[in-house]
C-alpha cells in the first residue's frame, strides 16, 4: 500500500527532529507493506524571509494532495510576531483539522523524569487531551489600529463544539475510559456557557461514561495535584494549547508530546507539541521522540495502522531504557544525541518488526 506524505521541516529543531521521524517511516517501508512518498512541503520563518510569505500555495497544493502531512516545527526568533506561526493556522483553518488530539503518558521508564513527588503521580499518568482546532481565540486573527487599539474575538458556533465534543466522547468511549472531562471559563465567558451546554447535551447519549467539568484555571492546578485522575479532556482552542504544554513538562519534557491535527479521514497533519526550540537548535540534542510518536499517530490514525503504530511505541519505551537525550537524561543511563537517540528507536523497532 502506498501513501504520499507531505513533509514540512520548518525552522530551528524542525528539521533535526523531522529526519528522525523519517527514519522510523524507514524502517516502517522495509518490514511492512507500507511504501511512502515523500514530498516536501516547505513552509515556516525561513520560507518566509525568503519568499514573503510562510505556507507558499505551492507547499498546500502539496499538502492537499497527499494522504497526511508531517510537519516539524516552526519560528525564528527576531522575525515580526505571527508571520511564521500563521502558517500553522492556515493548515489547520484550510484543511479545516478541528481536532488537535494530544496524548499525554507518562512511560514507567521515565517516571525518573517526572517532576512530581510519588505521592501526586501515584498510579501513572495517561491523559489525551482533545483540544478544539477552528474556532474560539483562533478563529478570527484579529488587528491593530494605529498602535492604540487591539482587537481578538473568541468566537465558538454550535457546530464547532458539537463536533469537538462528539469526537471527544466517541474517543473516551473507544479507549473504555470511565469519565470525560470538559474545561472552560463558564464562570466569566459566555463561549464556554454555550460550550458546557453542548457538552451536556451530547453527554446524554453516554450514560456509561462520568462527566465533569472544570473551570481551566482550577483544572490547570488539578493537573499537577492528581494528573492521574484524568483520562479524555476536552477543551477549547486556546486552554488546549496552554494546558498541553503544561501536561507535557509531565512526562519528562515537551519534546516527548506528539499531536494530530486531524479531520476524520481527510488529508491530517502531525507534528510535535513543542515549537522551533531556538535555545536548543542546530546542537543536535532536540528530543526527537513527540515527532516519532506523532508518526505513530499518523500510522494509527490517517493510515488505519494500529499495530504498526503501537510497535513504534513499543520501541520508544524500550530505547528510553537505555539511552535519553539531554532534557530527560539520566545519570545511570547513557545520554543520547538527537540523531542516537532515532538510531536507537529505528534499532528496537527493527527487531521488533522482524520477530
Ligand atoms: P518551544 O516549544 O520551541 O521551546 C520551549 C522550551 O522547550 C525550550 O527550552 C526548548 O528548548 C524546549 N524544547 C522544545 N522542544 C524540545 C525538544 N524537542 N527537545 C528538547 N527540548 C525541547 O517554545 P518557544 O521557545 O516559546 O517558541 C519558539 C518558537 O516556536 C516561537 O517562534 C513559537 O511561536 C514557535 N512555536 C511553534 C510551534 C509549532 O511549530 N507547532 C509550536 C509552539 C511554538
Ligand atoms: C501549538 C502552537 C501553535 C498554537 C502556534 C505556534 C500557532 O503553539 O501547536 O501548540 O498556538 O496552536
Ligand atoms: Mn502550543
Amino acid at each position: 500500500m502506498k501513501k504520499v506524505i507531505a513533509v514540512t521541516e520548518g525552522d530551528g529543531v524542525g528539521p533535526e527532529v523531522i529526519r528522525e521521524g523519517i527514519k522510523i517511516l524507514k524502517v516502517i517501508e522495509d518490514y511492512s507493506e507500507l511504501q511512502f512518498e515523500l514530498r516536501e512541503a516547505p513552509a515556516g520563518g525561513g520560507v518566509w524571509k525568503e519568499y514573503g510569505v510562510s505556507l507558499p500555495d505551492k507547499s498546500f497544493e502539496t499538502i492537499k494532495n497527499s494522504d497526511a502531512l508531517l510537519f516539524g516545527a516552526i519560528g525564528i526568533p527576531g522575525l515580526p510576531q505571527g508571520v511564521a506561526e500563521i502558517a500553522i493556522l492556515k493548515i489547520r483553518q484550510g484543511l479545516d483539522l478541528y481536532v488537535n488530539l494530544r496524548p499525554v503518558k507518562l512511560y514507567e521508564t521515565l517516571r525518573d523524569r517526572c517532576p512530581l513527588k510519588e505521592e501526586y503521580i501515584g498510579p501513572g499518568i495517561d491523559i489525551t487531551f482533545v483540544r478544539e482546532n477552528t474556532e474560539g481565540l483562533y478563529a478570527n486573527i484579529g488587528g491593530i489600529l494605529k498602535n492604540e487599539v487591539a482587537q481578538n474575538l473568541m468566537i465558538y458556533t454550535r457546530k464547532g463544539c458539537e463536533r469537538i465534543i462528539s469526537y471527544a466522547f466517541e474517543f473516551a468511549k473507544q479507549m473504555n475510559h470511565q469519565k470525560i472531562t470538559s474545561v472552560d471559563k463558564a464562570n466569566v465567558l459566555k463561549t464556554s456557557q454555550l460550550w458546557r451546554t453542548i457538552f451536556h447535551e451530547i453527554g446524554e447519549k453516554y450514560p456509561s461514561l462520568k462527566k465533569e467539568d472544570y473551570y481551566i484555571d482550577s483544572f490547570c492546578q488539578w493537573l499537577i495535584r492528581e494528573p492521574y485522575k484524568f483520562q479524555t479532556v476536552v477543551l477549547g482552542n486556546m486552554f488546549g494549547d496552554i494546558a498541553s504544554d503544561e501536561a507535557a513538562f509531565l512526562i519528562g519534557s515537551l519534546g516527548m508530546a506528539s499531536s494530530g491535527n486531524i479531520h476524520p479521514n481527510k488529508v491530517s497533519m502531525y507534528e510535535p507539541i513543542h515549537g522551533s526550540a531556538p535555545d536548543i537548535a542546530g546542537k543536535n540534542i532536540a528530543n526527537p521522540i513527540g515527532t516519532i510518536l506523532s508518526v505513530k499517530l499518523m500510522l494509527s490514525i490517517s493510515f488505519a495502522q494500529n499495530e504498526l503504530g503501537n510497535e513504534i511505541e513499543f520501541a520508544v519505551e524500550e530505547a528510553l531504557a537505555e539511552g535519553r537525550t539531554v532534557d530527560i537524561k539520566n545519570s545511570t543511563l547513557k545520554t543520547l544525541s538527537t540523531v542516537e537517540m532515532g538510531d536507537l528507536i529505528a534499532q528496537k523497532l527493527k527487531l521488533r518488526l522482524k520477530k
